[in-house]
C-alpha cells in the first residue's frame, strides 16, 4: 500500500509513523508512507497557503491552488483509490471503514487547517470525508494519523500474529474479552481460575461469554450490527 499525507506540518507525523509497528511496517516495505508540504506547492512568493474567506468572517481558509498542484503532482505519478480529507463534517470513521481502506492500493489524505479548506478543494478534488469523532481538534494531521495507524496494522503481514488483528475488539461487533498476566495473585487480586485451568476448550467458551457480556454492558448497539 502507498499512503501520500498533505500537510502543512509534516513533523507532526514523525512521532507516530517512526515506533513500533508502523515503524517495522515501512521497514518491511508492507506500506510506503510519503509526507508532502503543501507550502511547497504554493507559487506565491511569500509560499501563502491560505486566504481571508470571501464574504468575511473569522478565520482563514485554505487555498486551492497550493492542495491542487500538490495533488496533480502525484496524480502523474499513481492512481489513488480514495483522496479523503479529515474534517469533524466527514463520516465516522469506525472499524468497518479501517477494513474497506486497509484493502487498498494507493490513498492521499488532505489534512485541513484554520476554518478549513476553499469548497473547491472538497467538490473537486476530494473522494470521501471523514472525521475520528464528533470533536474538533487544532488540525487534521492527529485524525491522519489515527486513521493510517488503524489502516497499516489491518495489512497481512503487518502484525507478527496475523490472528490478533482478527480477535481485535470490534472485528466481528464484539469487544474483546479480559486478558491477565503473571502473577496470579497480586496483592489478593485474582486471575479467573478458568484461566489456570489448562482447559482450552472452555477457556475459549469462557472469553466468548465474556465478549458478549462486556459488549452488552458497553456497547448494547454494536451486537444488532450488520
Ligand atoms: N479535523 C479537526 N477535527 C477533526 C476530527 N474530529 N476528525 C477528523 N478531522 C478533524
Amino acid at each position: 500500500m502507498h499512503i501520500d499525507i498533505l500537510t502543512l506540518f509534516p513533523q507532526m507525523f514523525e512521532g507516530p509513523f517512526s515506533e513500533s509497528i508502523l515503524k517495522r511496517a515501512q521497514a518491511k516495505q508492507l506500506v510506503e508512507i510519503a509526507l508532502h508540504n503543501i507550502r511547497d506547492y504554493s507559487n506565491n512568493k511569500h509560499k501563502q497557503v491560505d486566504d481571508y474567506a470571501y464574504g468575511g468572517g473569522a478565520g482563514m481558509v485554505m487555498m486551492v491552488e497550493p492542495i491542487d498542484n500538490c495533488l496533480q503532482k502525484l496524480k502523474s505519478e499513481r492512481n489513488y483509490d480514495e483522496v479523503i480529507y479529515l474534517s469533524p463534517d466527514g463520516e465516522l470513521f469506525d472499524q468497518k471503514l479501517a477494513n474497506q481502506l486497509s484493502g487498498k492500493k494507493n490513498i492521499a489524505f488532505l489534512c485541513g487547517h484554520y476554518k478549513g479548506v476553499d469548497e473547491r478543494v472538497r467538490q473537486n478534488l476530494i473522494t470521501r470525508e471523514v472525521s475520528i469523532g464528533n470533536y474538533v481538534l487544532t488540525g487534521g494531521e492527529l485524525a491522519t494519523a489515527v486513521v493510517v495507524d488503524a489502516i497499516v496494522r489491518l495489512i497481512p503481514g503487518v502484525l507478527n500474529d496475523e490472528t490478533s488483528a482478527l480477535s481485535d475488539s470490534f472485528q466481528d461487533n464484539l469487544i474483546s474479552p479480559p486478558v491477565y498476566s503473571q502473577p496470579a495473585d497480586y496483592k489478593g487480586w485474582k486471575v479467573p481460575e478458568i484461566l489456570l485451568s489448562g482447559n482450552h476448550a472452555k477457556i475459549d467458551a469462557w472469553r466468548h461469554e465474556q465478549s458478549v457480556l462486556r459488549t452488552k454492558e458497553r456497547r448494547p448497539g454494536m451486537l444488532d450490527v450488520d
